[in-house]
Formats: structure tokens, sequence, C-alpha cells
């Protein structure tokens, strides 16, 4: 796919599972791509994403793929444990890095990554993706517009079912569902927030169902509190069955303030497919079932062979950041990343001791 020269990137994508697939394919439709490289440890994964997409390389080895001269802009697309090793080899070889949610499951991890892109002068973004989708970029425009004056008080919700939990879990067993799902809606707030810090946290959780994945919580319910006195209620499940018509993820969000309100239905009861014929479900597709709630995959949907939705327009938006130097705005920071995962790891260690957690949880950064 050589057309290198009209100011065209390359880019190399490491992990070539769901999210690394969808990336690459992303990056081989966006003309500012001059040259794709793609990796995964499983040699099959990255030879078939290299075909679909029509790769200049592939590998089973990431430096390969990153020490490319050619590479300019790196996507983390691994399994949440396994972000830090290869983000930190791309930051040493000054190449910009996109990884995926959660930035790293360690905060003195994220620490470190970040320390090393600043020490070579790296541009380090976070993929929520969330925010590129159309109702969550809009809320903040109507917020910087001043419709609620302030955020005084804010609710979050979002579920994932069982299946896309068993997914996560069995990939990454220290994870839990504020680090790997919360951390969307922990995102969206501090950006809707934006300008407060937030000063504690206090939560309470249940651990039954995916009590074998070290004691992680089905659910978890947090206050996150801010320094002006404004507070958010944020809450996860993972307890929706897999045959729940969501068949990936369902959320909502209400922001008040003295001006007026914000309320976005994001569960997808609106778009309803029922059929004798069976539906795969978007991201666990061995879950089958006849009536499914379209739209709810996060990254977004394939339709007349292309892809379409958030995760479509972030990756064109890394894209553009380095093809032109200037940062998008809704891109969230490595920086942003490490503060969302601090306040995951705080509700959880809310959860577990049964008090407030007080923040920042470290001074790392
Ligand atoms: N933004 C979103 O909407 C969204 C949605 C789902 C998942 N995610 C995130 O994307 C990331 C990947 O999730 P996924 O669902 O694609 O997982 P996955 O298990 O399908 O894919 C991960 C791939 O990484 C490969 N891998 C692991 N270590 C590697 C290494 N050192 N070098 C090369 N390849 C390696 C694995 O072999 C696997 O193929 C996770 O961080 C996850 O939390 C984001």
């Amino acid at each position: 796919m050589s057309n290198k020269g009209n100011k065209a990137i390359g880019v190399a994508v490491i992990g070539c599972g769901t999210i690394g697939a969808l990336r690459a394919f992303c990056s081989s439709e966006n003309s500012g791509v001059g040259y794709l490289g793609v990796c995964d440890l499983i040699e099959s994964k990255a030879r078939a994403v290299a075909d679909k997409c029509k790769a200049d390389e592939w590998s089973t080895d990431y430096k390969k793929i990153i020490d490319n001269p050619e590479v300019d802009a790196v996507f983390i697309s691994t399994g949440e444990a396994d972000h830090f090793d290869s983000a930190v080899y791309a930051a040493q070889k000054g190449k910009a890095i996109l990884i995926e949610k959660p930035l790293v499951l360690k905060l003195d991890e994220g620490a470190e990554l970040l320390r090393i892109a600043k020490d070579n002068n790296v541009k380090i973004f976070t993929g929520f993706t969330q925010r590129f989708r159309r109702r969550f970029l809009t809320a903040k425009e109507q917020l910087l517009s001043g419709f609620l004056q302030s955020v005084d008080s804010a609710f979050g919700k979002i579920y994932v079912t069982q299946a896309v939990a068993e997914s996560v879990l069995s990939r990454s067993p220290f994870t839990t569902p504020s680090i790997n799902t919360l951390t969307y809606q922990v995102d969206l707030m501090l950006w809707y927030m934006e300008g407060k810090k937030p000063v504690s946290v206090y939560a309470k959780s249940v651990s039954n169902i995916f009590k074998k994945y070290n004691n992680a919580p089905d659910a978890t319910w947090a206050i996150l509190n801010f320094d002006d006195g404004t507070f958010c209620t944020l809450g996860v499940s993972w307890q929706p069955p897999k045959q729940y018509p969501a068949y990936v993820c369902t959320m909502e969000l209400e922001l008040f303030g003295p001006n007026g309100m914000l309320s976005i239905d994001d569960s997808h009861r609106d778009y309803i497919l029922a059929s004798a014929k069976p539906i795969p479900a978007a991201y666990t597709p061995d879950v089958l079932m006849n009536v499914a709630f379209l739209g709810s995959a996060m990254p977004g949907d394939w339709a007349l062979e292309k892809y379409w939705g958030p995760m479509k327009s972030e990756t064109d938006a890394f894209i553009e950041s380095v093809v032109t130097g200037i940062d998008h705005p809704a891109l969230p920071t490595g920086e942003q990343g490490y503060r969302v995962l601090e306040i995951t790891l705080a509700i959880d260690k809310s959860a577990r001791e049964g008090k407030e957690i007080k923040l920042p949880l470290a001074d790392n950064l």
C-alpha cells in the first residue's frame, strides 16, 4: 500500500486481536497512511490481519515492527496486562503512541511510561473511544457553550454482559470492572467536569459470579468527590446475562448544573433486531441470540465492508494528529489515561477496604 511521500505516515499495530484488527483496518483505509506493519505473538493472527488490510509487513516480534524507520505511529492493542513493554519500546524509539484503555494496570508503570515518553519527546494518547461517539462528543460542546453553567452533580453507569467480562478476565485475570469497564465513564466524567480536582472516592462492590478470578467484583458503585464540593455517582456491572440484548455494552449518563441538565441514554433500546436466525454478539461471536440491541458494540459497526463509528473516528484522529503535528481536541492524553487509572484503582481500594480513599493515590507524576 506504499503511498508514502504525500505526507503519508507509517503505522504499526501491536496486537492483532479484536481491537488491533479494527485499528489496522481503519488505518489501512486512511489516506494519510502510507505504510502499515502489524504484529501479534500468534503468527496466524498477524498473518490474517496483514492479509485483510494489505499490510506491508507482519511479525510476531513487536521490536521488529516498531524499529522499522517507515513507522511513525504505533497502536498498542495488546491485552490490558501486556501494554507496558511494547509501549515503552515505542516511546524509546521516538514513535507516537495510542495505547488502548486502560493505559496499563499499575500506577508506577503508568508513571514510568509517561516519563520515558516525555524524555523522548513522544506524544502518548489513550484509546477511550467513547469520546468519539457522537452523542458523548456533542455533549462536551453543549457544556462548553454554557447550557448547564457548570456540572455540580452527575450520574454515569455502564454495564457489559457476563460473556464480555469472561472474555476480558480470561486474558487479564487481574483486571476489574472498574479498571476495565467503568474506565470509559470515568474518562467522560473527568472530561465533562474538566478543571475540577478529584479529592476522594467511596465505593462498594459485590463479588459472586467472578470470584474465581482473584475475587474480581461483579459490580461496583462509587461516589467521586471533587475539590469544589461537587460529586458524581458512577456504577459498573458485569452481571447482565450473556443473552442480554445489549450484547456488548449499555451506558447512561446525566449531568446537572444550575442552568440545566443533560441526559444521555446510550442503552440502544431504540434499535432492535429480532430474528429466528441466530444473531452473533459483536465482541463474543460464540454467543448467539434472537433479539439484539444493535449499536451496542463500543468500537462501532461493520456495514458495506467498511467500519463505522467511534473507533474509526478515534483512529483517524490519532493519524491526523501525527500527520499534522496538531493534537486532536477530543483525543485523551496519556496523562489523562493515568488519572483515570488512578481513580479506578482508588475505587477498587475503597470497596476492598470499606472506607473513603483520598486522591491522588500516589505522587508519581
Ligand atoms: N476502546 C474500545 O472500545 C475497546 C474495546 C474492547 C477492548 N479494548 C481494549 O483493547 C485492548 C485489546 O483488547 P482485545 O479485545 O483486542 O483483546 P484480544 O485478546 O482479542 O487481543 C489481544 C492480542 O494481543 C496479542 N498480544 C499480547 N501480547 C503481545 C505482544 N507482546 N506482542 C504482540 N501481540 C501480543 C494477543 O496474542 C492477542 O491476539 C485491551 O486493552 C482492551 O481493554 C478497547
